[in-house]
């Protein structure tokens, strides 16, 4: 583990987006791969994923390329899908129950195991597997089992106490979609802030460079 998390943060962003590529390769019966042929799939150089996949020991062959199971297998223990963290999702309204659902927590190294919410109205109500219960409970819910990851679905403005409270029960790490960055004050937690927002932001940038350029060809057209 200390070898892993030395590795550069952009090099880690990388690696579900290999996992999840190599995945879709082996349901297509691809035994093995080049990196050329990878950078093709992925939109990645050949070189980068070459040099990404150095930091962890380099798992191709000169020649051969890179076999999938076994990488997608190696790539799968570094990023933790072997393991089944144990889970708890705050917040069950709208986008709380989207993501209890439609999110397959176990293939992700998680095992989602209790669902809580403020309301009362949604105690015993079922999402997927699971009973929502109250989050008056939460605390002896920690204290029985143990929860080591906690997803947040919850206004902004209730995320930081709840937060305190988890952390203070022992949990290590925060799938936080609520519109407030967590990491401040937390160094040894684990953090990872979700804006869909933002990947809007990035598309409409995206979009806004693309659509300027042709405003001015036709400027220039009319020039
Ligand atoms: P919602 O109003 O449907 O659900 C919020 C739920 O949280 C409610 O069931 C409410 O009873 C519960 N809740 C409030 N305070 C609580 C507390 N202290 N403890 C436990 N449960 C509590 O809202 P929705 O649409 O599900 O969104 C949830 C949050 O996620 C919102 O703050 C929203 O702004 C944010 N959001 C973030 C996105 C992202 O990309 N990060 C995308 C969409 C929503």
């Amino acid at each position: 583990m200390s070898k892993n998390g030395s590795i550069s943060a952009s090099v880690i962003k990388r690696l579900p987006r290999y996992y999840r590529f190599l995945g879709e390769l082996s349901k297509q019966g691809v035994d093995r791969i080049s990196s050329r042929e990878l950078s093709q799939r992925i939109k990645l150089t050949a070189s980068q994923i070459r040099q990404d996949l150095n930091c962890f020991g380099g798992f191709g062959q000169q020649g051969y390329g890179y076999h999938v199971d076994e990488l997608r297998a190696e790539i799968g223990k570094i990023l933790g899908v072997d393991k089944q963290f144990r889970t708890i999702l705050i917040g069950a309204g709208n986008l709380g129950r989207a993501i209890a659902t439609h999110i397959n927590f176990d293939t992700r190294g998680c095992e989602l195991i209790g669902i809580f919410d403020s309301n009362e109205q949604l105690t015993g109500k079922t999402v997927g597997n699971l009973k929502i219960m109250n989050i008056k409970t939460l605390e002896n819910f920690c204290r029985e089992n143990h929860p080591i990851v906690a997803v947040l679905c919850i206004p902004k403005a209730a995320t930081q106490q709840i937060a305190d409270t988890l952390v203070g029960m022992g949990l290590k790490a925060f799938w936080n979609f609520s519109h407030y960055d967590l990491s401040i004050g937390y160094d040894d937690i684990i953090v990872e802030n979700v804006h869909l927002g933002d990947s809007l932001l990035t598309l409409t940038y995206g979009v806004n460079v693309l659509t300027s350029d042709d405003d001015d060809r036709e400027q220039e057209a009319e020039e």
